[in-house]
């Protein structure tokens, strides 16, 4: 079959980066009730864990890798022969199983971290990824920090480890650094130097420490990256990851980018609830796609353009994402038009006079009560029911 050159590969670490998190650690069977449900959503490759890090990770690896059938099962290790060996043994019952091994390729953490030479940091990263491949044929090579790494040799690495076997090279902003621009530069430049570039997919993985890891992460793409790595709900370390709900809906939203995923998008907002409730992680309520007001219009100014046409103030359907519904709260800032419209929702049809007086009835309230429910609502015009 002819590889689609628009198809762009999700890859969901929320049970890895997204699970690292304090607060948010899982239990093995809350992990496979996700990991299931990520298979629903038709993510590419589930992130399971790091199995060498605890007896619990591990076994939720080998958990995972029992309870999904279409994903590949990614195991992440560090480029030592120990950490490739459990995730070797963990995914032993994956139908797709892939190992994620990596190290450092900014001078700051060759320096700083692992107190070594660019030279002997590119060994070891070609060992290891030979040492899996042994095992393993589908292999991921991270360059940690790539989003501080200088470019040449960035590309001398990567270039190093698909000649070893790497199938997918993963250039991430570890620490949410880059500009948008920058980071797309990156990712063009490796696209042209790296002369083996073409047996490889390059992987985006953006943090988020900037408020920019969506924005790099579609900066990747349109510069030949081809997977996307992120999170539901955004959650990972620090301020999260890339939110895989916001790239998805970029991609439906602006097809002049010519890219395409096959995530069902209407599984955004019942898995968001889930992520959220079963790792304890409030969802932002202005959070895109998912937040509780994504699809809140309260202004007097939108809600009357809305109610118009909603178009005017939705670029995207909620029903696209499972979101319930649009709504159109009332608060002091709402208009005439949003009142009738919740009064005639309650079968409630006022004559403009009517409405008028309504309308300075509930300014005063909504000043006073901040938010408005239908009880309100119901005893603003409880006179005028009485009447009739
Ligand atoms: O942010 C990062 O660099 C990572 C790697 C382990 C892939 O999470
Ligand atoms: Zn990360």
């Amino acid at each position: 079959m002819l590889h689609d050159p628009n198809r762009v590969y999700v890859f969901d670490t929320t049970l890895r980066d997204g699970e690292q998190v304090p607060g948010c650690q899982l239990t093995t069977p809350e992990k496979i009730e996700i990991a299931k449900e990520l298979e629903l959503l038709g993510v590419d490759i589930i992130e399971a864990g790091f199995p060498v890090s605890s007896p619990g990770d591990f076994n939720s690896v080998v958990e995972i890798s029992k309870a999904v059938k279409e994903p590949t099962v990614c195991a992440l290790t560090r480029a030592n022969k120990g950490d490739i060996d459990a995730a070797i043994e963990s995914l032993k019952y994956a139908k797709r199983p892939r190992i994620h091994t990596g190290i450092g390729s900014s001078d700051m953490h060759i320096k700083h971290k692992f107190n070594s030479t660019r030279e002997e940091i590119l060994e070891r990263a070609v060992e290891a990824v030979k040492y899996a491949k042994r095992a393993v044929e589908d292999i991921e090579f991270y360059a940690e920090d790539a989003g501080r790494a200088d470019v040449e040799y960035l590309a001398k690495m990567v270039e190093a480890v698909i000649a070893a076997g790497a199938t997918v090279v993963n250039i991430p902003d570890t620490n949410g650094y880059c500009l948008p621009d920058q980071y797309g530069a990156k990712i063009k430049f490796l696209k042209e130097n790296v002369k083996n570039i073409d047996k490889a997919i390059i992987s985006v993985h953006c943090h988020n420490d900037l408020g920019l890891a969506t924005a790099n992460s579609i900066a990747g793409l349109q510069n030949g990256a081809r997977q996307i790595e992120g999170t539901i709900n955004g959650i990972g370390e620090r301020a999260g990851n890339t939110s895989i709900e916001e790239v998805v809906m970029i991609l439906k939203t602006h097809q002049v980018l010519g890219l395409h995923t096959q995530i069902d998008s209407k599984r955004f907002y019942e898995l968001s609830q889930m992520i959220r409730t079963q790792m304890r992680m409030p969802v932002q309520p202005n959070k895109a796609i998912v937040g509780a007001n994504a699809f809140a219009h309260s202004s007097g100014i939108h809600q009357d353009g809305f109610l118009k046409m909603r178009e005017n103030y939705e670029i995207i359907r909620p029903e696209d994402v499972g979101f319930p519904s649009a709504s159109i709260v009332l608060t002091a800032r709402s208009g005439r038009h949003a009142l009738k419209f919740h009064l005639e929702r309650l079968g409630i049809n006022l004559s403009k006079e009517e409405l008028a007086e309504a309308y300075n009835n509930f300014l005063t309230l909504a000043d006073a009560k901040l938010d408005i429910n239908d009880n309100d609502l119901l005893s603003l015009v409880a006179h005028k029911l009485v009447k009739n």
